[in-house]
């Protein structure tokens, strides 16, 4: 084979590989496209698992989230649900009562803008969005209490914005509660 011909044969290989990666990169940018477009208008079509929505207007006159029913309850089967509402510039109920090492679900709603809260130093923390039900369920392993600041910029009362969350020991919670009252610890 003449130098010419070796050049022009290698020249080949090299053209045919190129439009083979070509044709991969191609492929692989519309996999992405598509997956772009697909995932796009199924998360606009459905929203994801858990997300529960709530009339904000409303929340004040009937539902989960009247003021008569915010607090801690315990249900016949022993779950335990704290339910607060967060408005500028205060919880509602402004000192949660929870039990020590039983699983609590927590859920939150807002009245007005964003906000969102903290638990001490816990796992505890959500933002609370109007219009939505956060909902996250943890266990809190020792008794004491805790602060329970805003932790969603809300506007200029924000940094005033907290209230405290009590974990009393199991008994003592369970003996309160057994009433099936709305539980909180704000001073009445
Ligand atoms: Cu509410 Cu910051």
């Amino acid at each position: 084979m003449s130098d010419g011909a070796a050049a022009h044969a290698s020249e080949l290989v090299a053209v045919a590989a190129e439009r083979r990666w070509a044709w991969i990169v191609g492929a692989i940018i519309a996999v992405i496209v598509v997956m772009m477009v697909v995932t796009g208008l199924h998360w606009a079509s459905m929203p994801p698992s858990r997300v529960e929505t709530i009339d904000a207007k409303t929340l004040h006159l009937r539902g989960e989230f009247v003021e008569s029913n915010l607090g801690t309850t315990l249900a016949p089967d022993g779950k335990v649900t704290a339910r607060l509402v967060a408005q500028q510039y205060s919880f509602v109920p402004q000192c949660i009562v929870v039990p020590e090492g039983m699983p609590v679900t927590f859920r939150a709603t807002a009245t007005d803008v964003i906000h969102g809260f903290v638990v001490g130093t816990t796992n505890a923390n959500t933002m609370v969005i109007p219009g939505f039900v956060a909902t996250f369920t943890t266990t809190f392993p020792k008794s004491g209490e805790h602060l329970m600041p805003c932790h969603e910029y809300c506007g200029t009362g924000h940094e005033a914005m907290w209230a405290r969350v009590q974990v009393l020991p199991r008994d003592e919670f369970l003996a309160r509660a057994r009433s099936g009252e709305r539980l909180s610890c704000v001073a009445r």
